[in-house]
């Protein structure tokens, strides 16, 4: 089934719904029914019904048996953050290194570029690793008697790439990620985040068609760590690369994903844009997750708009549908009236201090669904 929704950034597109088995045409990853099962006989419990649906503890209990990953299905688009986000313990981890087989998955379905992963032998595994999909990991994984440089071009080097042009290519990347001046120093000069850059950049270096992440900036500083993030958003505009980004941070996930995945106990309790999961949570467990977000610097006035009186559609200010609430706050307030939201010179809607208010209040929450804003 497809479904038109809303993303954060106001584009419309067409979505499949993540439990879905239709693959986007533009997706790099394509997971159906994934299944990672630790413990004896793992590969029993995704196929026998009366396992599969145990709750964590049950199974346990029943067979000795953790599903770290319990039938998830979904696709990373072509140029997306694909943001994976749940407790610790929920399975993050395991699910990204299923996608290249770090961990090898109990069952599904697993494509890249429509290739079976799942299907693939060493070499065509070596090089999805190697050339296709880079990983960049929490505790860096730098080598320390090797200069900055060095460790950059590593990738490189498993390559079999020549001396000269893994050392040009490496300096390209430092100077990108900002580390200029430092290629000659050893990681234990530099500082938690000089070398989680240092990881950024060789992951960087192989020119990799994804970027994978996992919790990469939870042991930096806040502020070094708000920096590493403005780094990654500023690559990704750059450079469009697609990426899929671990973390259990909510406000990370939300700064960073184009879509969230929030996951509890290996399954996917929801999929949608950062607005989708704040304004309209799948259930109790993703409303109690979001309910300290400040709405207003997540939601949009598509959200908040109500449909214009007569007269209504032709003055007052005019702001785009992915306009954030704070700022049309900010908008109508200067104005002293209602704002227009115009969309290809048409209005959408109106917001006025009311409306907007409203969703701010959470007053919206019991509003009927339009169909637009569900994930
Ligand atoms: N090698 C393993 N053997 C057994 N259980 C594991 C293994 N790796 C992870 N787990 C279990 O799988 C679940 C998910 O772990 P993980 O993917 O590391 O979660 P997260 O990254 O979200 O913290 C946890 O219950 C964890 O204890
Ligand atoms: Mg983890």
């Amino acid at each position: 089934m497809a479904s038109t929704v809303v993303d954060a950034s106001g584009t419309e597109k067409s979505t499949a719904t993540p439990t879905g088995t239709q693959t986007e045409q533009d997706a790099v990853f394509a997971v159906r029914h994934l299944w990672k099962v630790f413990g004896p006989k793992a590969e029993k419990v995704p196929e026998d019904a009366s396992l599969a649906e145990l709750s964590a503890q049950e199974l346990r209990e029943k067979t000795g048996c953790t599903a770290a990953v319990r039938d998830v299905s979904f696709d990373v688009k072509k140029g997306e953050v694909f943001v994976v986000m749940g407790l610790s313990g929920s399975g993050k981890s395991t699910l990204v290194r299923c996608l290249t087989r770090l961990i090898e998955p109990t069952s599904g379905d697993l494509e890249m570029d429509g290739e079976d992963v799942r299907g693939m032998d060493r070499s065509g595994l070596r090089e999805l690793r190697r050339h296709r999909a880079a990983m960049v990991f929490q505790h860096f994984g730098l080598l320390p008697h090797r200069s900055v440089l060095d460790n950059v071009a590593y990738g490189l080097e498993i390559q079999g790439v020549g001396k000269a042009e893994r050392r040009a290519r490496a300096m390209e990347t430092v100077e990108k990620v900002g580390l200029g001046g430092l290629e000659q120093r050893k990681p234990g000069q530099l500082s938690g985040g000089q070398q989680q850059r240092v990881g950024l950049a060789r992951a960087l270096t192989v020119d990799p068609e994804i970027l994978l992440f996992d919790e990469p900036f939870s042991a930096l500083d806040p502020l070094i760590r708000r920096d590493m993030q403005e780094e990654v958003i500023r690559l990704h505009k750059e450079e469009g690369r697609t990426m899929v980004f671990i973390t259990h941070d909510l406000a990370e996930a939300l700064l960073l994903g184009d879509r969230i995945a929030l996951m509890r106990d290996g399954k996917i309790v929801q999929l949608g844009t950062p607005e989708e999961i704040v304004g309209s949570p799948a259930d109790e467990y993703v409303r109690d997750f979001v309910r300290d977000v400040p709405r207003e610097q997540v939601l949009t006035v598509r959200r908040a708009m109500r449909p214009a009186e007569s007269g209504e559609a032709d003055e007052g200010a005019a702001l785009t549908p992915d306009t954030l609430i704070s700022d049309a706050i900010e908008a109508v307030a200067r104005s002293g009236g209602a704002a227009r939201v115009v969309e290809n010179g048409r209005c959408l809607g109106i917001v006025d201090h009311a409306c907007l208010l409203n969703v701010v209040a959470r007053l919206d929450e019991e509003a009927p669904d339009d169909g637009k804003a569900a994930a």
